[in-house]
């Protein structure tokens, strides 16, 4: 088939079960950066140099949607000096990566609260969603000052504002009050450096995500690392909680 991804191991799958939609929790940032004796900062830089390689792998592998954990609704609890260079490390990374998104058709956009970042990374943000818009190769999703609690509890509100009376409240409507009622429901959801929980990402769209733990972590991530887990998933079998 031309154009379609041949690099994909499906070992044990069947032709045509492999990913499209995926979900990175990239952690280790910090484990990485101790491990060199290096400032955390460095390992947030070297996390941001893992997302363009997987970005790049993702393309090459044909997944259509990628959806990444950047910063949480908790990580604001961070050191004031941390939080400030992650921000930082944002903003550069935006600026530095907007011409390869757009070149390369990776349609950009941002989840989970805008109010807190800077106005200068807001305005970083529109601007690679504004510039990549036209884009539809790869669709990247960065989670930025995201909770999956905050996302559902602002689901909530919308409907009451709304004035959505109890019964007209199912799954769907709930659903298309959802941050990005558009971003389809992670088949596979990763998380590097060895931790085994989800840490309030996509409460929602992850309920029946296959769950692939790696104890790599996230600077360290790439093509490879990609391809396996993408082959773990391809010899799972999904029931849906049918038979
Ligand atoms: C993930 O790396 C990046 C963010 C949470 C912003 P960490 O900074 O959490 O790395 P570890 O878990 O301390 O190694
Ligand atoms: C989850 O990692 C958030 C991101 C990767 C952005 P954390 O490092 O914040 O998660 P916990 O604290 O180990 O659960
Ligand atoms: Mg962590």
């Amino acid at each position: 088939m031309p154009g379609s991804p041949d690099s994909v191991v499906v070992d044990g799958g069947q032709p045509g079960e492999h990913a499209r939609s995926v979900a990175i929790i990239m952690d280790g940032n910090g484990r990485w950066a101790a491990k060199r004796g290096l400032p955390v900062a460095e390992g947030h830089r070297a996390g941001t140099k893992a997302l363009r390689r997987t970005v790049e792998a993702a393309i090459d592998l044909g997944l259509e949607t990628l959806v990444v954990y950047a910063f949480s609704t908790e990580n604001w609890s961070r050191p004031e000096g941390e939080v400030d260079s992650l921000m930082d490390i944002f903003g550069e990374t935006i600026e530095r990566e907007l011409p390869d998104l757009v070149r390369q058709g990776v349609r950009t956009r941002f989840i989970g609260r805008r109010d807190r970042a800077s106005a200068v990374l807001r305005e970083g943000m529109t601007r690679l969603e504004e510039e990549t818009a036209g884009n539809d190769r790869l669709r990247l999703w960065v989670a930025l000052d995201y909770g999956g609690r905050a996302e559902l509890v602002d689901a909530a509100r919308r409907l009451v504002e709304a004035g959505v009376a109890p019964d007209e409240i199912d799954e769907k409507v709930f659903h298309a009050n959802l941050y990005a009622p558009e971003l389809p429901d992670p088949d596979l959801l990763i998380r590097t450096s060895g931790e085994l929980r989800i840490s309030n990402f996509l409460l929602w769209q992850l309920a029946y995500a296959e769950l692939v733990f790696t104890d790599t972590l996230w600077p360290d991530f790439g093509k490879e690392e990609l391809e396996q887990a993408l082959a773990a998933y391809a010899g799972r079998r999904r029931r849906f909680g049918g038979r």
